[in-house]
């Protein structure tokens, strides 16, 4: 997998996994590592490039991160961003200034074409620029291949040596012609191959995974989500009836969700794995009662999880290995991977390791994003109704039924949120929206049914389109779509008597609704 590797230093900027993506979308395998590593082991990887990424500091302020001159001795292409690019001239003996006003947002770049970076980029283009500090001289050997009207070294290279500097962020979508300018470095001045695929990563970790567990026992807890449930039939690709799945049912899955899930990977799905479902609704249910703190219930959600799945490892007995189906975007969100701060901790993350015993972790997908993810669930096989499920939080229907959880509010919120699953779908509309659900307020209204007055609750809907789901919009539906889907509500799920459509965007909002 890692012939052609490019590495990514991470120095705490915000986009740094975007800048892995990228890569990985010209076809070359990308890690990321903290600009702490060390050279020697950096080394030892053998990149046919490196790419330095934003951050937040100055790097002229003493304790700044930093990274030494050899980096740009190694006789290996780097291409500094923002930050990167700063850090580059500054260590090189360039000077690095605060401008007296900061350039931020979508500004227009006038480049230079006969550099191998803008090869093929219009030569004035829209570019996002996000920076105080500037290059106000270019280290020796240096040349500006890019200019905007306040910024005089916009892009600086000293082609012999295959060192390039970008002061704005080619790696958002913001930046047109972004992916371009990656991919000429990446294909182009680094001369990769592109030879990364999806198939490849596949035989790759089936090798690497057999390789690690030999005879070894290995134990999955599985949700029945994207993540798990690749990384489960990864396992059992590679390893077979050595591993076991564990499915613990909370009660807080959508309608008929477990039965799906069981159709899948249990007795009577196309996968020979050891499958074993907990139906354990009844003590979630018992210990959220009289629970209304979102945080409380998550805690609770969370701990009951473990204790559950605690139970059945221990009837299994000891196993050698633990699998995780994390992915990149939890290792960052969760603060457990670079540089950039905590944004919030995930439920399932972190959370099972302490309780079972076994020897190791496996988490073959900790360095994908995604669509990446997708990409190798289909390559595996996965129905697709698994592989394009949209995201469904781990406390699961918990946290969208606001205020005390009972087990009549979860069939309410289940039924609706069927019903308007299905007529998105039916609108053809289930690919195009990144995330929608029914939730249930805590709000009773009064209305009227027949001749009858009804106090009910009142169901709110979401759809959100989002990149990174860190920001997000309120989806646009049709107006012929809420209609239906409120009407059939209305008629087809008791105590509901009121339909409400959510248009907040995040943030301020959150997507889920605690
Ligand atoms: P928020 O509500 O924070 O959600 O805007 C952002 C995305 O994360 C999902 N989400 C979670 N996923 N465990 C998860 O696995 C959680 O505790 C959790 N909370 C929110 C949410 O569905 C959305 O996609």
């Amino acid at each position: 997998m890692n012939k052609e590797l490019v590495i990514v230093i991470d120095f705490g900027g915000q986009y740094n996994q975007l800048v892995a993506r990228r890569v990985r979308e010209c076809s070359v395998y990308c890690e990321i590592y903290s600009y702490k590593t060390d050279l020697a082991k950096i080394k030892a990887m053998n990149p046919k490039g490196i790419i330095l990424t934003g951050g937040p500091s100055s790097c002229y302020e003493e304790g700044a991160a930093t990274c030494s001159r050899e980096l740009f001795e190694l006789g290996i292409p780097v291409l500094g961003l923002c930050y990167g690019a700063q850090l580059m001239t500054h260590v090189l003996g360039g000077k690095v200034e605060r401008a007296a006003v900061r350039e931020y947002g979508k500004t227009e770049v006038k480049v230079d074409n006969t550099s191998p970076l803008f090869n093929g980029v219009t030569e004035h283009t829209i570019c996002w620029m996000s920076h105080f500090d500037y290059i106000a001289k270019m280290a020796e050997g240096f040349r500006a291949v890019a200019v905007t009207d306040n910024c005089p070294v916009a892009a600086a290279e000293c082609a012999e040596r295959k060192l390039y500097a970008i002061q704005f962020h080619p790696e958002v979508l913001h930046t047109v012609e972004g992916s371009k300018m990656l991919y000429n470095f990446v294909r182009g001045i680094c001369g990769c191959r592109g030879d990364w695929r999806m198939d490849s990563f596949v035989e790759e970790q089936v090798k690497a995974i057999r390789a690690k567990v030999g005879n070894g026992r290995v134990l999955c807890a599985l949700s029945g989500g994207v993540d798990s449930s690749v990384a489960a039939v990864l396992l059992s690709k590679a390893v077979g009836e050595q591993l076991t799945c564990v499915f613990v049912d909370h009660g807080l899955l959508r309608k008929n969700e477990g039965d799906e899930v069981e159709a899948v990977f249990g007795p009577a799905g196309s996968y020979k794995l050891n499958f074993i479902r907990v139906n354990a609704q009844e003590r979630f249910y018992e210990k959220l009662a009289g629970v209304s703190e979102p945080e409380r219930k998550r805690k609770i959600i969370g701990e009951e999880f473990i204790r559950v799945f605690e139970e059945e490892a221990r009837k299994i007995g000891a196993v050698d290995f633990l699998v995780q189906g994390t992915i990149y975007p939890d290792v960052v969100e969760s603060g457990l991977g670079g540089e950039s701060a905590v944004i919030k901790s995930h439920h399932n993350v972190g959370g099972l390791p302490d309780c079972v015993d076994f020897k190791e972790i496996i988490e073959p997908l900790r360095n994908l994003f995604k669509d990446e993810v997708r990409k190798v669930g289909l390559e595996l096989g996965i129905p697709e109704h698994l592989v394009f499920r949209q995201p469904f939080p781990g406390p699961g229907l918990g946290i969208r039924i606001i205020g005390e959880v009972t087990a009549e509010k979860v069939k309410i919120v289940q039924d609706a949120d069927a019903i308007y699953r299905e007529e998105i779908a039916n609108a053809g509309l289930d690919r195009s929206i990144n995330q929608y659900f029914a939730a249930l307020t805590n709000m009773r209204s009064v209305g009227v049914m027949g001749d009858e007055r009804t106090y009910d609750y009142a169901i709110a809907l979401r759809a959100v389109n989002t990149m990174d789901f860190m920001t997000a919009e309120s989806a646009q539906l049709p107006w012929e779509v809420l209609q239906k889907v409120t009407s059939r509500i209305i008629n087809e799920v008791s105590h509901v008597n009121r339909v409400l459509y959510d248009v907040t965007s995040k943030p301020p909002g959150t997507i889920e609704f605690e």
